[in-house]
C-alpha cells in the first residue's frame, strides 16, 4: 500500500479542510494517509509521496511551509511531491508558454486568460504564470509532480493587525478579493484523481 504524507499551514482553515477532504479521499482509493501540520516533526522517508497545502500570501507559500521545504528540501527531492495553494484570485496571461507540470485549477475560481496588453498589474501578480513561476524558486532542487489551485476562505479577525489592514486594502481597491467561505469540496475530491493515477 502507497504512503502518502499530507503537510499543511492554514489561518482561516480551508487549506487545513482541503488537506481533510484529499486525505480522506485517497485514504478511500486505497493509500495510506498521514495529515500533519507544517510545524509538526515527521519523517518523510517513510511516504511514497508527500502534498504539501499553503494559502497563497501575496504570490508566495506562508513563511510556515517555506520554512518546511528548505528544512526537508534533501528528502523532498527524493518523494513524489504535489503543492496546493488556497486562494482567492488567480487568473492567465494570453501568450504565457504552457505549463511544464500537471495543474489543476478549481472551477469555481472562474479562471479567465486576459491578453497580455490588458492586464493590469494585480492581474500579472495573481496570474498562474506568476504563481508557478513563484514556486518553483520556493521547491528549487524538488521536481513537482502536480500543482493545484482550490478556492478557499479569508476571515479578516484571524488575521494579525498589518495583515487585516493590508487584506482591507486590497478587498477595496481591487474588488477582486473579499471576505467569506468560498470552498469547493468537489475540486478537492477531483484532484485526488489525478494524484492516484500519477502515483
Ligand atoms: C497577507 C495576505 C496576502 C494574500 N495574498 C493573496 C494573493 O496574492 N492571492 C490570492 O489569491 N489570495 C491571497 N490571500 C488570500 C488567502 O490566500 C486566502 O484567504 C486563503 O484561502 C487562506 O487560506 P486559509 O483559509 O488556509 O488560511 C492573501 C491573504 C493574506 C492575509
Amino acid at each position: 500500500m502507497k504512503k502518502i504524507c499530507i503537510v499543511y499551514y492554514s489561518i482561516s482553515g480551508s487549506t487545513a479542510d482541503i488537506a481533510g477532504i484529499l486525505g480522506h479521499e485517497l485514504a478511500a482509493s486505497g493509500f495510506s494517509v498521514e495529515t500533519a501540520k507544517a510545524s509538526d516533526s515527521i519523517d518523510l522517508g517513510r511516504f511514497d509521496a508527500v502534498i504539501i497545502g499553503s494559502p497563497m500570501h501575496m504570490g508566495n507559500v506562508r513563511p510556515p511551509i517555506n520554512a518546511f521545504i528548505h528544512t526537508h528540501a534533501d528528502q523532498l527531492s527524493r518523494n513524489k511531491v504535489f503543492f496546493y495553494y488556497s486562494l482567492l484570485y488567480v487568473t492567465r496571461i494570453s501568450n504565457m508558454p504552457d505549463f511544464t507540470i500537471p495543474c489543476h485549477v478549481d472551477p469555481s475560481l472562474g479562471l479567465k486568460t486576459i491578453e497580455k496588453k490588458d492586464a493590469s498589474g494585480f492581474d500579472r501578480h495573481h496570474s498562474m504564470d506568476y504563481y508557478l513561476k513563484r514556486l518553483y524558486h520556493q521547491f528549487r532542487g524538488v521536481r513537482l509532480a502536480g500543482v493545484a489551485f482550490f478556492n478557499g476562505r479569508l476571515n479578516i479577525q484571524a488575521l494579525s493587525l498589518p495583515e487585516r489592514i493590508f487584506m482591507n486594502i486590497i478587498i477595496r481597491l481591487t474588488a477582486k478579493e473579499k471576505e467569506g467561505n468560498f470552498l469547493n469540496p468537489e475540486a478537492a475530491r477531483a484532484w485526488t484523481r489525478d494524484i492516484a493515477s500519477l502515483m
